[in-house]
């Protein structure tokens, strides 16, 4: 067993911020050859892949390619960030337990896109980002971390995005070193970390 893969389809920052943590970083995928953090995971020394979904002519022929490509890597864990690919079931239950992913809302608030847009719209007063453990249901699966952030009277789409990235930053290196440390238990769908460490984390 060999670490973590990252499967991105674009800036990366948050695989730079596992990198960045020290994490063991076994390789950085992507389904966009075009992906910004491609080049970063290159430079790091850290073996990338590219597996594009548009040669594959169904959901099902891609992430067997990916899988394949993913498991030649030996990974305890993947960790999806920022991957802009609907995984099949068939996909999530291969990895089941040691596939997470990040999202930038408080869930069960906002799944799915545009989530500051719609915390913005909606009127919240805090927002955030998740950890969790992906299963089938989309921007579903048992959570491990949450940070939130103030909404603030002047926010723009943009200027929340950024405050709750450098969350996403500090909470998904965290989840990850939870998760190789063996941390992690799930049970009835609630995820506990062994040893009592603070599941939640408020940046005014
Ligand atoms: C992050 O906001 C993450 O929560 C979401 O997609 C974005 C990816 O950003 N799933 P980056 O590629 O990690 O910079």
């Amino acid at each position: 067993m060999n670490g973590i893969v990252i499967l991105i389809s674009g800036r990366g920052s948050n695989m730079q911020a596992m990198v960045e943590a020290g994490l063991p970083v076994a390789a950085v995928i992507s389904n966009r050859a075009d992906a910004a953090g491609l080049g970063y995971a290159a430079g790091r020394g850290i073996a990338t892949a590219i597996v594009p979904h548009r040669d594959y002519a169904t959901r099902e022929a891609f992430d067997a390619a990916l899988a394949q490509v993913i498991d030649g890597f030996r990974p305890e864990l993947v960790a999806l960030a920022g991957f802009m690919r609907i995984l099949t079931d068939g996909f999530v239950l291969r990895y089941e337990g040691r596939l997470l992913n990040i999202h930038p809302s408080l869930l069960p608030a906002f799944p799915g896109l545009d989530t500051h847009a719609k915390a913005i719209n909606a009127g919240v007063k805090l927002h955030g980002c998740t950890v969790h453990f992906v299963t089938p249901q989309l921007d579903h699966g048992p959570i491990v971390i949450q940070a939130a952030v103030p909404v603030l009277p002047h926010d723009d789409e943009a200027s929340l995005a950024a405050r709750v990235l450098m969350q996403e930053h500090r909470i998904y290196p965290q989840a990850a070193r939870w998760f190789l440390e063996e941390k992690l238990v799930i049970a009835s769908g609630v995820v506990r970390v062994k040893g009592d460490h603070p599941q939640q984390l408020y940046a005014p």
